[in-house]
């Protein structure tokens, strides 16, 4: 529970979780700065702020190991790691991700891996990233005509992008349930109170797995992500834990919010009858329908920082040490950035959003899920006009992430 002013928010709050957006109103209004107690997190909701602490790696930095104990999280508070766990961890800690460095170690990394996501590279794949989404139509088609429950999460917008990052990073086919799983062990241990024992063990097989395929690709490269990253070019080349964290990071950061892309599009576009007409009248209007679904309800919602001085934000002070929530899905609905936030639109610029984050951490991947929502909207559209509920969906229990469990959706032969 957190007190700041007259306002009180708790982010792990199950109303909160459910629809988190008349709170964020309540803290860009009143308490724009907003210190939360349990957990100790300084919540940022306005899209000005937001931004401005997401470009200034300098004093907001992604560092976990600056300055703040990032060892209890906060947003699995309730459970604890095995011994074992914690001595890997502190082994594994020294090597920071993209996602956890500050210049000049975040600098170094990310020119390093740039080459794997360059548009024109991730552009090629999109012929097959379309057979992907026919594919999974067929079998939602095909169950449908069984009589089958059909879950547009568990059987489409899951596994899509799993499959497109398997394939990407050469993985066979055959791993590809373990890829899942491991994937979501981790993000359930994470950000959303699931075990953590189940989570360690998961990040060390994945680890263990990454290891294997990495001495593999070195004495047999081939055409896929993982070679190329092996493979020295002018930047020189990763070095084996960087490649592994790396590989590790890529199927966290890209499943779950690919995954809950998809799945909230289809939930605002089943609440909105006329704008779900519009798209099978006009498939092309699928890239609008994405960057909005990006803006009104965004995968992730908020990115953690850790202040590496003292900071004053309109008059509150935030100590140096101190753990920071810029809430991206706050900021896409602040009223001082959009026309109707509130409202879910295909006529605005919605591109601007910062779904994908602003500045140096900016999303790598972010063309890949783009390519992959379109699809994924275009052939539902195309395919499955007449979609509807087929019962009450289950949301992910994190305030961070937004997104579904489970969505049963009805197709219509
Ligand atoms: C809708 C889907 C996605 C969303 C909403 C999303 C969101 C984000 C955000 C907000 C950040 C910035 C984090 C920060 O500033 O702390 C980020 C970074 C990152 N994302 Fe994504 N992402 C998505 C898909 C993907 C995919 C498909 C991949 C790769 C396969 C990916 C890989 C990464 C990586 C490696 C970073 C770290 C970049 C850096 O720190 O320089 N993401 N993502």
């Amino acid at each position: 529970m957190t007190e700041t002013g007259t306002v009180a928010f708790d982010l792990n709050d199950p109303d909160v979780i459910a629809d988190p957006y008349p709170h964020y109103a309540r803290l860009r209004e009143h308490a724009s700065v907003h210190h939360s107690t349990a957990p100790d997190l300084w919540l940022l909701s306005r899209y000005d702020d937001v931004v401005l602490a997401l470009r200034d790696a300098t004093r907001f930095s992604s560092d976990p190991g600056t300055g703040g104990d990032f060892a209890d999280n906060p947003f699995n508070p309730s459970t604890s790691l095995p011994g074992w766990a914690t001595r890997l961890i502190d082994r594994v800690l020294p090597t920071r991700t993209l996602l956890t460095s500050d210049p000049p170690e975040h600098t170094r990394l990310r020119k390093k891996v740039s080459r794997a996501f360059a548009p024109r590279r991730i552009a090629q794949w999109e012929p097959r990233i379309r057979e992907i989404t026919e594919s999974l139509m067929d079998e939602l088609a095909d169950r449908a005509a069984r009589g089958e429950s059909v879950d547009l999460v568990r059987d489409f917008a899951s596994p899509l992008p799993t499959i497109v990052i398997a394939e990407l990073m050469g993985i066979p086919a055959a791993r590809r349930d373990d890829f899942k799983r491991w994937s979501d062990h981790l993000i359930d241990g994470l950000l959303t109170g699931g075990d953590t024992r189940r989570m360690a063990t998961s990040a060390a097989a994945i680890s263990l797995f990454f290891a294997r395929t990495v001495r593999q690709r070195r004495r047999h490269p081939g055409e896929d992500l993982v070679s190329l990253l092996v493979t020295p070019d002018a930047d020189g080349v990763l070095g084996t834990m960087d490649l592994i964290v790396f590989c590790v990071l890529l199927l966290v950061a890209g499943n779950e919010t690919t995954t809950n892309l998809v799945s909230n599009a289809v939930h605002a576009l089943l609440d909105r009858p006329a704008v779900w007409q519009q798209l099978i009248a006009e498939p092309g209007l699928a890239a609008a329908a994405v960057e909005e679904t990006l803006r009104y309800d965004s995968p992730g919602q908020g990115l953690l920082r850790c202040t590496t001085t003292e900071v004053r934000l309109h008059e509150v002070v935030i100590p140096a040490g101190a753990r920071v929530l810029p809430l991206v899905g706050s900021a896409n609905r602040d009223p001082g950035r959009w026309d109707a936030p509130d409202e879910f639109r295909l006529d605005r610029n919605s591109n601007d959003h910062i779904a994908f984050g602003v500045g140096i951490h900016y999303c790598i991947g972010n063309a890949l899920a783009r390519m992959e929502a379109r699809a994924a909207l275009e052939t539902l559209a195309r395919r499955a006009p007449a979609l509807s509920r087929a019962g009450h969906p289950i949301r992910i229990p994190s305030p961070v992430l937004r997104g579904f469990r489970s969505l049963p959706i009805r197709i219509e032969p």
